[in-house]
């Protein structure tokens, strides 16, 4: 605080001496801040310093008040030289900084597919090598196309087990790939007819071999020599070359499906020795070939519908199939190299 008669100047002297110190000392950014805040803050030593001007006989007002300004102004050149300071010791460091080029790049990495398609297009591709073309099919259906093309008339009870999502306009989720059948036989002239026809079905099932949504593979074979020790044959095939394994353990038990007939489930036996049913099959009945358009006097057909999920589960050694569908990295990075 300036004295009166004049003698302000050690004073000053001094904050200048402690602003160049603490200025030329900071070390970053918020220490320059500070300082300045300190000297020339609202409670700053300068503040304190022209608060005492009024004090002062009124002749010496003019001079002093000149010296504090000249000290403002000096402590906000102490400030702004301790900025540029600071950004060039940045700079140096960062241009001093050693780059080594022999280092590998940042590894991009690569996606995998999915395990249900890795199952579908190893699927198909054998089918493929022994003449199945690819069919496809909407996955909401027509009553007509799901259920009553395929013999099960509205009160039929085996419509029961599909119990299924209606659309308001009376359409459906597709509860399997079977009326792909009747699609392909209408839209192909006339057999022979070899086709498969992977896709996503709909169910209220759930449980570790259920899930509500899960994937199917039609198979259709319409030809006037087809029976179904040819159907075992095709099948058995597929399933060899699908794991790999000429001794497979495979059942066929009798079963009942209202579009075929006779109708049989397949089943593959597990590493623990319990059975997993994989598909559902059999000679298409007389009457789904004629909804099909097919003359049922010249020609036979037979037909199966294979789990993809169930597939998946014996190829990959998977006990739950809801892993599937529950997205953890840590069980899907398990077939990303494939
Ligand atoms: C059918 O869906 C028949 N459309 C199959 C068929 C086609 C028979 C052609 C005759 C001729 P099924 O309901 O059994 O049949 O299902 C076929 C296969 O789908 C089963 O063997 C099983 O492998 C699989 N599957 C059935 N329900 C589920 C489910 N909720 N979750 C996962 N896989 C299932
Ligand atoms: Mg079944």
């Amino acid at each position: 605080m300036p004295e009166s008669g004049g003698t302000c100047l050690p004073s000053e002297n001094t904050i200048l001496q402690d602003a160049t110190t603490r200025f030329v000392g900071a070390a970053d950014n918020h220490a320059l801040d500070e300082a300045k805040a300190f000297f020339l803050g609202k409670n700053g030593q300068l503040q304190t310093l022209l608060r005492g001007l009024p004090s002062l006989p009124a002749k010496e007002r003019p001079a002093v008040g000149k010296q504090l300004n000249a000290l403002r102004e000096k402590i906000e050149q102490l400030y702004q030289e301790g900025r540029d300071r600071l950004r060039k010791e940045k700079m140096q460091r960062t241009l001093s900084q050693k780059i080594d080029v022999t280092l590998p790049g940042r590894q991009i990495e690569s996606g995998g597919l999915h395990p249900l398609s890795l199952a579908t297009e190893r699927a198909e591709n054998i089918f493929s090598s022994i003449g199945f073309g690819i069919a496809d099919g909407p996955e909401i259906e027509t009553d007509y196309y799901n259920f009553t093309a395929l013999n099960h008339p509205p009160d039929h009870p085996a419509r029961s087990m599909h119990d299924t999502f209606y659309t308001s306009d009376g359409r459906l989720l597709r509860t399997h790939t079977s009326p792909v059948q009747i699609r392909h036989m209408l839209s192909h002239s006339a057999p022979p007819i070899r086709a498969i026809a992977p896709g996503r079905v709909y169910r209220c099932d759930h449980d570790a071999t259920h899930s509500p949504m899960f994937h199917q593979i039609e198979g259709i074979w319409i030809d006037d020599t087809v029976t179904f020790t040819g159907l075992k044959g095709v099948l058995g095939a597929f399933f060899r070359a699908f794991f790999d394994d000429d001794d497979i353990a495979l059942r066929f038990r009798p079963s009942y499906f209202p579009f075929t007939e006779p109708s049989a489930e397949c089943d593959i036996r597990r590493s623990d020795g319990d059975w997993l049913e994989v598909a559902g099959c059999g000679m298409i009945h007389p009457n789904v070939l004629v909804h099909g358009g097919v003359d049922n006097t010249q020609y036979r057909g037979f037909a199966f519908g294979v789990g993809v999920e169930r597939l998946a589960m014996l190829l990959y050694g998977v006990t739950d199939i809801r892993q599937f569908y529950e997205n953890d990295l840590r069980f899907l990075k398990q077939f990303a190299s494939e």
